[in-house]
């Protein structure tokens, strides 16, 4: 197991794209492993909401959108970080997406999603007046995945136009303590371990894979064995774990396995056999052929 570091070493690499309205954004790149991306996001997502925006920017369209309150789910599985809301959601490719229990992403899929470039923004204005502070995310191919805006100086509440000369510089606060952890690696990631690979159990609480819905005894199974045995991780309910039959379905993240048929009183025993003494329950594994050949 890689010891988390806490100390992010800079790329040292600025690029200066030119507008063609005479303007130009800089770019301060910094590395995009898990253990850079995985606290710079939760810091932002969890800590931050009010102050980050996310979307897209393209030449003739901007999307954006804003938290109302902190994110109802912020977790990494197979790969992708998901952020939920009360009204909209993201995904973003930190990891190598497998695809599941069968590991069906082809290879070339896995390189192109995965995120791939990430830099700090400034975008100036032809008379180099800085306008708007951001993080541009790259994939694999090189394409342009997600924004997020940070906060501007020059707006204050609802969008209100400050006077040019009165912006309000405190904003600046968030872009400048990000710059020193994660580009420039002059002050340490706030985070002893990262927050994003919090391992967890979790039932799927989808009717694909559980027509009768019955995860709730399962989810709570899991929260009181968990809590039993005071164990360090998560015990949750989610979306598809992308077996999609034979459920209920359990997964744990810590070492990636998938159980089917799932009732409270296995439940019970995943969490102590599995989790506590590190023996797999071979008899309900997914899928169960890679587990009796290995
Ligand atoms: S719907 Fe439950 S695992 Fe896919």
């Amino acid at each position: 197991m890689t010891t988390f570091q806490r100390r992010v070493i800079p790329l040292n690499q600025v690029m200066r794209e030119s507008l063609p309205n005479g303007g130009w954004v800089e770019y301060e790149d910094f590395p995009t492993p898990i253990e850079v991306t995985g606290p710079l996001l939760y810091s932002l997502f969890q800590e931050h909401w009010q102050e980050v925006g996310v979307g897209h920017v393209v030449d003739g369209s901007v999307l954006e959108l804003e938290f109302n309150q902190p994110p109802k789910i912020l977790r990494l599985y197979d790969g992708y970080l998901t952020v939920v809301t009360e009204g909209w959601h993201l995904h973003l490719c930190l990891e190598e997406n497998l695809g599941g229990p069968s590991c069906q992403t082809p290879i070339e899929l896995r390189q192109k999603r995965l995120v791939s470039r990430g830099a700090l923004y400034r975008r100036f204005n032809p008379r180099g007046q800085a306008r708007s502070w951001g993080i541009q995310f790259w994939n694999g191919a090189g394409e342009r995945m997600m924004n997020l805006f940070l906060p501007n100086p020059f707006v204050g509440e609802h969008e209100d136009l400050l006077p040019e000369n009165k912006p309000n510089l405190e904003k600046l606060k968030l872009y400048e303590t990000i710059r020193k952890i994660y580009v420039l690696g002059e002050q340490e990631i706030p985070y002893t371990e990262n927050p994003l690979k919090r391992a967890f159990i979790s039932v799927c609480r989808s009717s694909r894979c559980n027509p009768s819905q019955n995860w709730q005894p399962i989810y709570e199974a899991l929260q009181k064995s968990v809590e039993k045995a005071e164990l360090n991780i998560d015990a949750i309910n989610s979306g598809c774990l992308e077996v999609c039959k034979m459920g209920p379905i359990v997964f744990y993240s810590g070492d990636r396995t998938w159980y089917t048929r799932v009732t409270p009183e296995l439940a019970e025993q995943i969490v102590q056999e599995h989790l506590v003494e590190g023996k797999t329950l071979t008899s309900h594994v997914y899928p169960r052929a890679v587990v009796q050949e290995s």
